[in-house]
This record gives structure tokens, C-alpha cells and sequence, in this order.
């Protein structure tokens, strides 16, 4: 099968598409044929991690990663004879965290029941590419606003609401818990945070968030570049600042509150560009400048493209 290797860390043109052995799924895995992947910040930190990290990472029993791409949606082509969740021709989506062999392939084997990772049925009316494009951002903004005690009406400031986290805390925080947006974003990128749900946007290249003296319930800091202080300066009295620079869990229940939610037309995750299997460096290289808006997805086959 296709699949793109990564010779060592470093640049993204260490990544480089080749002809690897198609993965056999042991008994309690499952194959699947990959539609779409996406390239997420998460397989950019890993492509270029500090060889020194890595290995205090692999004392930790983390291998490197062989194959990138941590999102896929696809269809399940064989499955391990115990597995019993899953059935040949699932259309199914989720992520390889914690795998050494990710989706950025004609093929991915994953686990039925994974350490780190999730997989469950694609929403039924989503395209592969729409599903590749939903787990990471999704499930980091849910999980992070379930901890945040959030009632309908409060204030919710979203910092950097024009990337993959911040487009999903948008969406979730207006369908789910019913608040007022405000979305902090560049020029560009205003109409997109308006269209998603923001009830207000600020144009962080125009103003100076902190001049205006409004306070909020909650900061959601969705790029991880606003300091404890610099947020505190912008919270009501009991006002909670979060962020994506704490670590998150992925969870069966988040994925499949993602499906529900999409179903039910509440949540559309933003796709940026695409980027073929052939162009990953590219891929790697548009994402690495941090001015993605939303999602990179990588099609696979054609049935992935957008
Ligand atoms: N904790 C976790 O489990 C977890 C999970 C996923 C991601 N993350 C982390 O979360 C962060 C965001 O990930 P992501 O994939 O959502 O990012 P992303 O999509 O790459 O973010 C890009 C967006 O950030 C905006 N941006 C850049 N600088 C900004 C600034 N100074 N102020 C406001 N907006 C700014 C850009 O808009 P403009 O071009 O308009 O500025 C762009 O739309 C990353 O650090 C990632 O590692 C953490």
C-alpha cells in the first residue's frame, strides 16, 4: 500500500511517500481502507519533535511514529476474530493516538479497543472527509468545555476562534450550551467566526482585546498564546480561564457526542484545504505556519476528496 513514512524527526521533507506492507489485523484489530485523513498542529509536534524528547519519551514506553496522520475515515475491510463492535463495510472514524502506524495510508489498522485512541461509526449523513476532520479539534473543545461548568447566557471568549479547536469551541459552546460568543480572530477570518456562531468577533490585528474593560465567564484559550495573567485581566469575578495548552483525553462518549451533534446539524467542522497523500510535505508545511483555518483534510481515494 501507499503510505507516508517518517524517515526521521526533523522538517516536513522528512516525510516521503512509499510503497509499504498493507497491515494484517490481529484478533482483536480492525483494517481499515482510509477515504480521508487529515494533518492536524498534534502530527506537525510529532514530526518535528526534539530527538531529545523522544527519548525521554520512549523511557515512557511513547515509540516513535512511523507512519503521521492521527485523524481517518474510512471502511472497515477486515476485522480480528474477536472483535465484536464492528463489522466488514462499517463506515467508521477516529484517531491512531498512542499508535506508531497512523492514517496519512491506503490502509490503517487500529485496535477495537484502544489505550489512547477511539473509533465509532461516522455520522450517517457526513462525508469521509467532513468525519476525518472531526475527532481532534472536536473532541479537545468538548472535553475542555465540560469542565467549565458553562450555563446558558455566559459570557465565552474564544482566543484564536479561527482554528481547528477554536472553530469546534465556537460551535459547541453556542449548540450546547446555549452561550454568547465573543471570538477573537484576524481580518480575514471574521466572517468564518461569524458564520460558525460568534455573536461578536474582534479582530486581534485591529484592537487591543484588554482596552474595551469587558469581562467574560469564561476564556477559552483555543491557541494556546494567552498567559494565565493576560487572560485574567479579561475575567468576570468567578470567571474561568481554559486552555488547550492542558492535556485532554479522547473518550468513545466525546466521539459519539461529535457524531450526534453533527447529525443533528449542530456541528460542521471547518475544512481549510486538501492536500493529496502525494503533497504531504506541502501539507505539512501550510499547517506548520499556524494560519490554518479550521482543518487540513488529506483524501486518500476519491470518495475522500471534499
Ligand atoms: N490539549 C490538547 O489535547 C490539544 C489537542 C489539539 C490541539 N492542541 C493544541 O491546540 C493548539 C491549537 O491547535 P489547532 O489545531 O486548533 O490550531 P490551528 O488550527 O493550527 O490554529 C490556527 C489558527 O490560529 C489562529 N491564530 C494564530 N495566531 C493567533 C493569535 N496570536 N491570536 C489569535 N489567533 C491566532 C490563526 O488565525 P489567524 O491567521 O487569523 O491569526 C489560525 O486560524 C495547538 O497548540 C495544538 O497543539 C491541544
Amino acid at each position: 500500500m501507499k503510505a507516508v513514512v517518517c524517515k526521521k524527526y526533523g522538517p516536513p521533507d522528512v516525510l516521503e511517500l512509499r510503497e509499504v506492507q498493507k497491515p494484517i489485523p490481529g484478533d482483536k484489530e480492525i483494517l481499515i481502507k482510509v477515504h480521508a485523513a487529515t494533518v492536524t498542529r498534534g502530527d506537525v509536534i510529532l514530526r518535528k519533535l526534539h530527538p531529545l524528547l523522544a527519548v525521554l519519551l520512549s523511557v515512557f514506553g511513547v515509540k516513535k511514529m512511523k507512519i503521521p496522520g492521527v485523524e481517518f475515515a474510512g471502511d472497515v475491510e477486515e476485522i480480528g476474530k474477536d472483535v465484536t463492535q464492528f463489522k466488514v463495510g462499517d463506515k467508521v472514524f477516529g484517531t491512531t493516538t498512542g499508535l506508531r502506524f497512523g492514517a496519512n495510508a491506503e490502509y490503517v489498522c487500529v485496535p477495537e479497543k484502544s489505550k489512547q485512541g477511539v473509533l465509532g461509526l461516522m455520522p450517517a449523513n457526513a462525508t469521509y472527509a467532513e468525519a476525518a476532520a472531526l475527532p481532534v479539534g472536536g473532541m479537545t473543545a468538548l472535553y475542555i468545555l465540560e469542565n467549565a461548568d458553562l450555563q446558558a447566557g455566559d459570557k465565552v471568549l474564544v482566543y484564536g476562534a479561527s482554528g481547528s479547536v477554536g472553530t469546534f469551541a465556537v460551535q459547541i459552546a453556542k449548540q450546547v450550551y446555549d452561550a454568547a460568543i465573543t471570538g477573537i480572530c484576524s481580518t480575514r477570518n471574521l466572517e468564518l467566526v461569524r458564520s460558525i456562531g460568534a455573536d461578536q468577533v474582534i479582530d486581534y490585528t485591529e484592537q487591543d482585546i484588554h482596552e474595551d474593560g469587558i469581562t467574560y465567564d469564561v476564556v477559552f484559550d483555543a491557541v494556546g498564546k494567552l498567559t494565565a495573567s493576560e487572560a485574567k485581566t479579561l475575567l468576570s469575578e468567578n470567571g474561568s480561564f481554559l486552555t488547550v495548552k492542558k492535556p485532554t483525553r479522547e473518550t468513545l462518549e466525546n466521539l459519539s457526542a461529535l457524531k450526534s451533534l453533527f447529525e443533528a446539524g449542530k456541528l460542521k467542522p471547518v475544512i481549510d484545504r486538501s492536500f493529496l497523500l502525494e503533497e504531504i510535505v506541502e501539507a505539512h508545511r501550510y499547517v506548520e505556519t499556524g494560519r490554518k483555518r479550521g482543518n487540513v483534510v488529506v483524501p486518500v481515494t476519491e470518495r475522500g476528496g471534499l
